[in-house]
């Protein structure tokens, strides 16, 4: 073997994986640690930097626990959760854009039946959610399963409160009807801060980044037969829309929320006159 040596460094490692069985394991810690050998020797990284560099990952590794996950948040503020995301779900514009999955997706959510509150906490602005879930040739996608949770009006999800939000606030698991139509009631999504308490926020603070997203509701829609679809639908009058901390917005999937005057519809769905409505329509491509 090859004796390592600055000049060569990447060669000489990536040679110690070159007995690797599986090649796309190969493929992978062989690119690895070419680039990341490139990117020691691009900042000629200090002894002292690389122990910090080793006691932020340790923190990161510590903060997780079955309701945080700091690695994902990590991933998130690099972009490489949504560089991720963006190359394993190209769809050529055939179905709705996908984005992050986020770090609060740690519980199964409740299910519900269709035109159910999901916003138990009595906090925000009444809000009728609905869409249609299609295929790609327009056909109505009968029992899709429509999964969604959101932050309450306080910038939190239920997982980051317990105690305080009941259990499932602001999460629901629906099936869309016959015609592939789904709706619920909720509040208005607001934007919110992603956890800042823990390493990933010291990196944010320290590179003056803010840690805000702008308001959104998760979704994440599954068919049998169709490729399952992860994203947000956006309000479109939020701030930070254009600085994502976790770089997810796409202009396909902003909505404008307006509110409705009208005492009949309100009855029917169940809350006061007048409302908010957010209407989001998801394309899904064949599997
Ligand atoms: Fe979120």
């Amino acid at each position: 073997m090859e004796l390592f040596s600055e000049e060569r460094s990447a060669e000489v490692v990536a040679e110690s994986f070159g007995q690797t069985a599986d090649p796309r394991l190969r493929e992978v810690m062989t690119s690895l640690v070419k680039h990341l050998h490139a990117f020691v020797k691009d900042v000629e990284l200090t002894e002292a930097e690389w122990a910090v560099a080793i006691d932020f990952l340790t923190r990161t590794g510590q903060k997780c626990d079955e309701s945080r996950q700091e690695f994902i948040l990590l991933s998130d503020v690099l972009g490489v959760s949504m560089l991720v995301e963006t190359i394993n779900h190209r769809s050529g514009g055939g179905s709705t854009e996908s984005t992050v999955l986020g770090p609060f997706h740690v519980v199964e959510s409740p299910p519900r039946e269709l035109g159910d509150l999901i916003a138990l906490d009595g906090k925000g602005a009444p809000c009728l959610v609905s869409g249609q879930v299609t295929g790609p040739s327009s056909e109505p996608v009968k029992g899709a399963t429509v999964d969604v949770w959101q932050a309450n009006e306080d910038g939190f999800y239920d997982v980051q409160q317990p105690g305080i939000q009941p259990v499932g606030n602001l999460r629901g698991l629906f099936t869309t009807d016959a015609d592939g139509r789904f709706w619920f009631r909720s509040v208005v999504p607001r934007f919110y801060p992603i956890p800042s308490d823990g390493p990933v926020g010291e990196l944010l603070s320290a590179t003056g980044r803010h840690p805000y997203r702008p308001a959104h509701l998760h979704f994440i829609v599954t068919a049998p037969g169709y490729r399952s679809v992860t994203t947000h639908v956006f309000v479109d009058d939020s701030p930070y829309l254009d600085s994502d901390a976790v770089f997810g917005v796409k202009d396909s999937l902003v909505r404008a929320v307006p509110s409705v005057d009208d005492p009949e519809r309100a009855a029917a769905a169940g809350l006061g006159n007048p409302f908010r409505t957010l209407t989001f329509d998801l394309r899904l491509l064949e599997s």
